[in-house]
């Protein structure tokens, strides 16, 4: 195998930035080493005045680096064959000593970061700006869950991660026994008033998704729609997810992929925002492998489809605005930035929306990528 610097762009030179970087880029590459691909993460170098980290892998071909450095969810600015002397200890990719290796750092940072803590910071990035002014966005993929796994009236279901009831409401609509967790209780008032609207039975919990308050194998079927993802604890939330399901039930799980359009707006706001240390990139699960991993033993016949979603907004900015208005994590982001920073996260999220249109002329027209991995309970 052949060993290739990967190069990222650290905004204002952040070590924040920089750690996380380095610790989803880890994860990431032993996620795939332990899938067998022949690419293995080796060390990072950060050098804070030119605003870049370097990582180090080794790997069969650049195409498997930049695969790695995609599933963690970062951008990759430039993958090039390492020269000997970078391999060696503390050098930097110009050979001389400036840079730091962060492989201690990142140790400490994996090892043990505070989930708990987490946890509560993105509870409250979702109760900020306003989800329910965007989720009919996602409807199509809550729908297309719903169909795809098979809910029939005689299952009972459940919705994790529920938010305003999409998946938990097309499952009481299918005459199933509809039940629906989230942690933001704001949405679930919302997901009962839509109930009551159409005149459904569906049971709705403010929990916790890596806490479920459920019995054990209570569900013969157990989804999430973009949901789950976003838990800060994933091997928790993948542990409560196998749980709950009864032997032979059914898992289905919708999420962003990492190389589609949402995982662009997160890779977007973590260059413009330090995400919190020890996050990891909720765009690992749209990969059947990670998926995969997480759900473990408890599951077999463990598989995937890919599809999209249309969107259209008026215009680049006019996603942009929408999504820094009442999108938890842009919205959020965007409160920590002084005016500048908010300018050019927006001119990016700008850009991001425009290189996705497919230029049909009316508006902004985009494909959004997501990934249903689908398992069954052994
Ligand atoms: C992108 S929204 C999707 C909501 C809904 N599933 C849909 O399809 O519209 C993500 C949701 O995950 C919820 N969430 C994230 N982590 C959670 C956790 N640990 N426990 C419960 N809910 C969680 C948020 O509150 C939010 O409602």
């Amino acid at each position: 195998m052949a060993e290739y610097l990967v190069e990222l762009y650290v905004a204002q030179g952040d070590p924040t930035v920089a750690q996380h970087h380095v610790a989803v880029a880890e994860r990431a590459g032993a996620d795939l080493t332990r899938e067998g691909r022949a690419v293995r993460y080796l060390q990072s170098f950060f050098v804070p005045e030119d605003e870049t980290c370097f990582l180090l892998y080794e790997a069969d071909s650049a195409d498997l680096v930049t695969e790695a450095v995609g599933r963690a969810g970062l951008r990759l600015e430039h993958v090039s064959a390492a020269t000997t002397s970078v391999a060696g200890a503390q050098e930097s990719p110009d050979g001389t000593t400036k840079g730091t290796s962060m492989t201690s750092t990142t140790t400490s940072t994996t090892t043990g970061p505070d989930l708990s803590e987490l946890r509560d910071k993105q509870q409250k990035v979702w109760s900020s700006g306003d989800y329910n002014k965007i989720a009919a966005l996602t409807v199509p993929v809550s729908e297309h869950l719903v169909d795809h796994v098979g809910v029939s009236p005689t299952d009972r279901v459940l919705d994790v991660a529920t938010g305003t009831g999409h998946v938990a409401l097309a499952a009481a609509r299918r005459s199933a026994e509809s039940v629906g967790i989230d942690y933001v209780p704001g949405l679930l008032e919302i997901a009962r008033r839509r109930a009551e609207a159409e005149d459904l039975v569906v049971e709705l919990t403010e929990a916790d998704a890596e806490h479920l308050p459920h019995e054990d194998a209570s569900f013969d079927v157990v989804l999430s729609a973009i949901g789950v993802m976003f838990a800060a604890d994933h091997d928790a939330a993948a542990r409560e997810l196998v749980r709950v399901t009864r032997p032979g039930g059914r898992i289905g799980l919708a999420s962003w992929t990492p190389e589609g359009f949402v995982g662009g707006i997160l890779r977007t706001v973590g260059a413009h925002v330090s995400p919190p240390p020890g996050a990891q990139p909720a765009t690992r699960w749209g990969t059947e492998e990670v998926v995969a991993g997480l759900l473990g033993d408890g599951v077999t016949d463990v598989r995937s489809v890919t599809s999209t979603v249309t969107q259209r907004f008026t215009d680049g900015a006019g996603f942009a605005d929408l999504f820094l208005t009442y999108y938890g994590p842009t919205f959020a982001a965007a409160s920590r930035l002084d005016d500048q920073g908010r300018a050019a996260l927006r001119a990016d999220l700008i850009a991001l929306a425009e290189s996705h249109d497919r230029g049909e002329g009316d508006g902004l027209v985009c494909d959004w990528e997501y990934r249903i991995v689908t398992a069954t309970r052994r």
